[in-house]
């Protein structure tokens, strides 16, 4: 195996793949939405925008302006190209950035968006500090995030190693480990006075279909590279095989719902 072939990482596949989602589909975007309230006098960022869905919705159906940053320029090309698309370019716009170093003004936004893209940074704390700084006082931080309870995690502590190598296989690179929802719970109330938070269990077959709701040419397209990664990479096989484990532990995986304000 080749030296980029053993630096491959989840992200690159789904920079390979030109498919990026997080768990709990649009739904888990509409708690967000609503939660935060979102009209058309919004200024919004969407960090970690991945393929721009989330921010091409927030664009046309709620008529805020918004920005998505994400660090891969592959991401940033799809997102510029589907507001483009959507004739959304004038209220989407796309730059390369990173969570942890946010390039804008404190105070700059009435809300941010952070949907599966926290667990992939290695100083949470950083980043979190980082949404927090640019977000107006009264405003709203949504994030999203991958995990299990600390009631899972005592259930499953016979499989601690399997499901830190499923984490790890996600890129989750956080210097705590893998979180709980609990520990990120506490995180995110270190850093903002009101936080709401709930934890969903993830379901495959509302996964699977929120994969096909972005269209039957996009599943298939992704799904047919994804096959011919897990054919050609030996990396990328591992990190598929590892992540599907994921499936073992159904009714103990989702994702948290963090609602923060400052
Ligand atoms: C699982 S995808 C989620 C994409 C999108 N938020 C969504 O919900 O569809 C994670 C995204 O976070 C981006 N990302 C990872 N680390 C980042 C960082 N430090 N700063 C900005 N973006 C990052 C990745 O490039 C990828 O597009």
């Amino acid at each position: 195996m080749g030296d980029s072939e053993k630096n491959f990482s989840y992200l690159d596949m789904l920079a390979s793949t030109g498919y990026a989602r997080h768990i709990g589909g649009k739904a888990a975007t509409d708690i967000l939405i609503e939660k935060a309230k979102i009209n058309p006098d919004m200024k919004v960022l969407d960090v970690g925008c991945g393929i721009g869905k989330t921010s091409c919705r927030l664009a046309g159906d709620h008529g805020c302006a918004v920005t998505g940053i994400d660090i891969m320029p592959a991401m940033v090309e799809k997102s510029s190209a589907l507001a483009k698309k959507l004739r959304l370019d004038g209220k989407a716009k796309f730059l390369q950035g990173d969570a942890r170093e946010l390039p804008f003004e404190d105070n700059s936004f009435d809300a941010v968006f952070v949907e599966s893209v926290t667990i992939f940074v290695e100083d949470v704390a950083k980043a979190i500090s980082e949404y927090r700084r640019v977000v107006k006082p009264g405003g709203i931080v949504c994030d999203n995030e991958v995990c299990i309870t600390r009631a899972s995690n005592e259930k499953l502590k016979d499989d601690i190693k399997d499901l830190e190598e499923i984490f790890n296989a996600f890129s989750s690179k956080t210097s705590q480990g893998y979180m709980t929802y609990e520990d990120w719970k506490e995180t995110f109330k270190k850093h903002f006075p009101t936080v709401e938070a709930s934890h969903y269990v993830a379901d495959p077959q509302v996964e699977l279909e929120a994969k096909k709701a972005d269209g039957m040419g996009t599943f298939l397209i992704s799904t047919l590279k994804t096959m011919w990664l897990y054919a050609t990479n030996p990396e990328a096989k591992r990190i598929i095989d590892t992540t599907q484990k994921m499936y073992k532990y159904v009714g103990h995986f989702g994702y948290g719902l963090f609602v923060c304000r400052k």
